[in-house]
């Protein structure tokens, strides 16, 4: 089944010798295979590809491959980056070709700078890619792979999200229209390139279809695997029931999903988990095992994002900060109904007020932990834990738990 990892290694002759030559594409052929294979972005929002692609239009476009992957559970691009970079290096130049760009990036964070220049070493020396690609750093920050702030740090800007009112596909780097696809997305460019549509296609949910790299974490061993998307997250999981008390999907701007609907065959997928009101974001997993504290996870989440935001907008210098207080209070003090009800007048306060979607996320993360750790919260009223694990104040983040 391995699609993006089945290369026996990283160099270019194991890449060639496992996927043969890349094909050559005009901009609508690539942009017709892409919508008929259903290709999704894979950095987290979901969007169609080839519309994507399409919607690049115009001179001197710019495309720029996103591997910053800020999102401190999640590390598939680096692992993808790691294992198959020809992957990667061969979507962009297709995506390239594509928009007939004129300049090509690779966002990438410092410890992988000097390997995605080496794979760049070896295709210019065996004359692979007709452009120059040029490697720019990624700052190790929450928001520095968010699409405007991506487009700020390649024109020599802080790697912070900006105020928009025009799209990236029409004025993105300098004003130029301007391409922004994770690198798992171009890596699955670059098979359907290869293999067609309906290669791509014959696996995975029927909605989204293909494969998509997953980052598991917390209570199950942390690793990165590939899995047709729409997987039951029971057998991601591999648990046994009563084991786990929830599931957070999709990472920090993601949802909790309470461990009986995961019991109950939720599937990996944004169909799977519509009727959860959750997605599966950038594929990432992480298992809270029964005996922790739910209420204890998400308030030390929120701590971390209020203090990631860039503070540029109001929801971030003033929201974000206050929602982080009340989730400590809900998780390490006592609940009282007052303290309910100013957290729920926060959430509205902040969403869909941020110039990014950084407040939105947070709000999501709080909603769904309010609703799916109901039964922690009336412990928590009776000043009560019912963690093995209780809340204690000053609790290890598990920011960095993976990284
Ligand atoms: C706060 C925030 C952080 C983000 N970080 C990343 C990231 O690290 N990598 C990434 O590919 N997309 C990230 N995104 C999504 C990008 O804005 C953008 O949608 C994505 O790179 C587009 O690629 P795709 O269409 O291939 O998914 C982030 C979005 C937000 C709101
Ligand atoms: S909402 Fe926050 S992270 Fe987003 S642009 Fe505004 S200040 Fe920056």
């Amino acid at each position: 089944m391995p699609r993006l990892f089945s290369a026996g290694g990283p160099t270019l002759t194991e890449h060639e010798r496992r996927f043969g030559p890349l094909p050559t594409m005009g901009s609508q052929q690539l942009v017709t295979s892409l919508d008929q294979a259903g290709l999704t972005g894979r950095g987290g929002a979901g969007f169609p590809t080839g519309r994507k692609v399409a919607a690049v239009t115009g001179r001197k476009a710019v495309v720029i491959g996103n591997g910053a992957e800020g999102e401190p559970l999640s590390f598939k691009d680096a692992v993808l980056l790691s294992r198959a970079p020809h992957l990667v290096l061969d979507g962009l130049a297709l995506a390239a070709d594509a928009v007939g760009a004129r300049n090509v990036y690779m966002y990438v964070p410092a410890q992988l700078v000097s390997h995605v220049e080496a794979a760049l070493h070896d295709r210019r020396a065996a004359h692979r890619d007709r452009r120059r690609v040029i490697v720019v750093e990624a700052p190790d920050a929450f928001v520095a792979g968010e699409e405007s702030a991506v487009i700020r740090r390649v024109e020599g800007g802080p790697a912070l999200p900006r105020d928009r009112t025009v799209i990236a596909a029409v004025s993105g780097v300098r004003g130029r229209p301007t391409l922004v696809s994770n690198v798992e997305t171009l890596a699955h460019v670059a098979l359907v390139a290869r293999h067609g549509p309906q290669w791509f296609r014959g696996i995975g949910d029927p909605v989204e279809p293909g494969t998509m790299l997953v980052t598991l974490s917390g209570a199950k061993i942390p690793g990165v695997v590939e899995v047709p998307t729409g997987t039951p997250l029971s057998d991601l999981l591999g648990t046994r029931a009563g084991e786990l008390r929830a599931v957070l999907v999709g990472g920090y701007h993601g949802t909790w999903i309470p461990a009986s609907a995961v019991e109950n065959g939720a599937r990996l997928s944004r169909s799977g988990l519509t009727s959860l009101g959750g997605s599966p974001g950038a594929g990432v997993v992480h298992a809270l095992s029964a005996s922790e504290c739910g209420l204890a996870r998400t308030a030390d989440i929120v701590a971390y994002l209020a203090d990631a935001g860039a503070r540029q907008c109001g929801p971030c210098l003033n929201g974000l900060p206050r929602l982080a207080q009340l989730l400590g209070e809900i998780a390490y003090g006592r609940i009282d109904d007052a303290l309910l009800h100013d957290t729920r007048r926060m959430i509205d306060q902040v969403e869909g007020r941020g110039s990014c979607r950084h407040p939105d996320g947070t709000a999501r993360l709080i909603r769904s932990a309010l609703d799916v750790f109901a039964d922690d919260m009336a412990s928590h009223r009776r000043g009560r834990c019912r963690a093995l694990v209780p809340a204690t104040a000053g609790s290890r983040p598990y920011a960095a738990e993976i990284k």
